[in-house]
């Protein structure tokens, strides 16, 4: 994805969305906080905290753009898909009966209040 595939379309929030391809995607810092703005598989823009669920690791850098069927964290290897759904992690087993669903990004709303509430959750298994 280069600059001309990110649409003029102003989602709520005020943040341009990705191109129009799934998986379509480009990262933001706003307040201090990274955000991971990504066109899912249904088309729809999606907002997340760009920090993985295991231990808040940054997912991609500042500045990031592209295009991803997924997106792997750089430390453990945590993989979520463009729906912020986590798919997979090595060694799950070690986990137990881990709750995947308890783990997929975190996802913005539409204004900055959300982005401050969202960042005072986590939880690391
Ligand atoms: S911090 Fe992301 S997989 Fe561990």
């Amino acid at each position: 994805m280069n600059e001309n595939h990110i649409s003029k379309e102003i989602p709520d929030g005020g943040l341009p969305a990705p191109g129009p391809e799934p998986g379509d995607f480009y990262t933001r810092s706003i307040d201090g906080r990274s955000l991971l703005i990504v066109r899912d598989g249904a088309g729809r823009t999606r907002r997340f905290l760009n920090q993985c669920r295991h231990r808040g690791a940054r997912l991609l850098p500042d500045g990031a753009r592209g295009c991803r069927r997924s997106f792997v964290c750089p430390y453990h290897a945590w993989r979520y898909d463009a729906s912020g759904a986590l798919k997979s992690l090595p060694r799950a087993e070690a986990f137990g009966a881990l709750s995947w669903s308890d783990f997929d990004l975190v996802e913005i709303t539409a204004d900055d209040a959300a982005v401050g509430a969202a960042t005072n959750e986590g939880s690391t298994p």
